[in-house]
């Protein structure tokens, strides 16, 4: 496990041991598979009691509804916080805030720019606190993505695999650096210059897994099991979108490009997505695509996380 782990949050994946990440995959498989474990409010559910705090600062299609149903499925209530309506949103301390709804809820997921505020907030939390995505990493979308890979392709694959990830060296490609790090399977980035992911979550992956960094999309794709990408501009870039799609254009995911992968190889999209930007429609509505069995995962895959959370 990785040194500044700490066991009782999920700041990103790094606070989690190979073993506990197959460990929650699998049983996110099983809760996929067999929906029998959902309360139907007659028996208690195993979060019966438990309030968790749904905190956004940026907006939210999949990760707010994941959150709030699997939640309610287990029993328990997510409760939504908008920072544009808490005190948190006019300034109020994040140390403070952490400290106050330590009180009354369970745990805290929270959706923010700065990975600061996260760590911030389980500095001071007594509860569990999960990153809902930062501009730093987006775990719980790791956490679908190889799901969805152990579903389609066998949990073998999650340590034997390849995968390619096009585009922007953003929170989602830290974030697979750090899965990477903990299962050990080749991940290729092909990232246009000046949109590299950071060096230090670069090197940490190194040290456990075969890391490619290129500048050349056929490279990153040929062979690969997995072809993933996401948008080029970002929650909170939008003034730079124009310029990112000249230095983007090259990484677009296309079918000349699937043609060099796997021929089983799957297609994988956090979404939102644009298409004719990062991915064409052929590709992304086509048959090597599992956006939308990736996008149930969420709910899947964050439920068997609770689960390890509230052990
Ligand atoms: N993939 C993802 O996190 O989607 P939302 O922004 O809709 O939550
Ligand atoms: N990289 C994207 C992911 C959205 C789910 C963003 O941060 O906006």
């Amino acid at each position: 496990m990785n040194a500044d782990a700490d066991p009782r949050h999920f700041r990103s994946l790094n606070d989690l041991s190979r073993d506990q990440l197959l460990a929650i995959l699998a049983r996110g498989e099983e809760m996929a598979a067999d929906r029998a474990h959902e309360t139907d409010g007659a028996e208690p559910g195993p979060l019966a009691g438990r309030t968790v705090a749904l905190i956004f600062e940026k907006s939210s299609t999949r990760t707010r509804v994941s959150f709030e149903v699997g939640i309610h499925q287990l029993g328990g209530m997510g409760l939504f916080l908008s920072s544009r309506d808490t005190q948190m949103g006019r300034g109020e301390p994040v140390a403070d805030t952490a400290r106050v709804l330590s009180g009354y809820v369970d745990g805290i997921m929270i959706r923010t720019f700065g990975q600061e505020t996260v760590e911030e907030l389980a500095r001071h939390a007594t509860v569990p606190v999960i990153n809902g995505l930062t501009d730093r990493f987006h775990p719980c979308q790791l956490l679908a993505d190889l799901l969805t890979i152990r579903q389609i392709l066998g949990a073998e694959r999650l340590e034997t695999m390849t995968v390619a990830w096009l585009g922007d060296g953003n929170n989602m490609a830290h974030s697979w650096l750090n899965a990477a790090a903990l299962l050990g399977f080749e991940l290729r980035l092909a990232v246009p210059e000046g949109y590299d992911p950071d060096p230090e979550i670069v090197a940490e992956a190194e040290a456990c897994a075969s890391v490619v960094l290129t500048r050349d999309p056929e490279e990153a794709v040929r062979g690969a099991h997995v072809v993933s990408t996401d948008v080029w501009a970002s929650m909170g870039q939008e003034e730079e979108a124009e310029a990112r799609k000249a230095a983007f254009q090259p990484f677009q995911v296309n079918a000349r490009l699937m043609e060099l992968a796997d021929p089983e190889a799957v297609f994988l999209h956090c979404l939102p997505a644009h298409r004719g930007e990062e991915v064409t429609a052929e590709v992304i509505d086509g048959p090597r695509s599992a956006v939308f069995q990736e996008a149930e995962n969420r709910l899947h895959a964050q439920k068997a996380l609770l689960l390890h959370l509230f052990r």
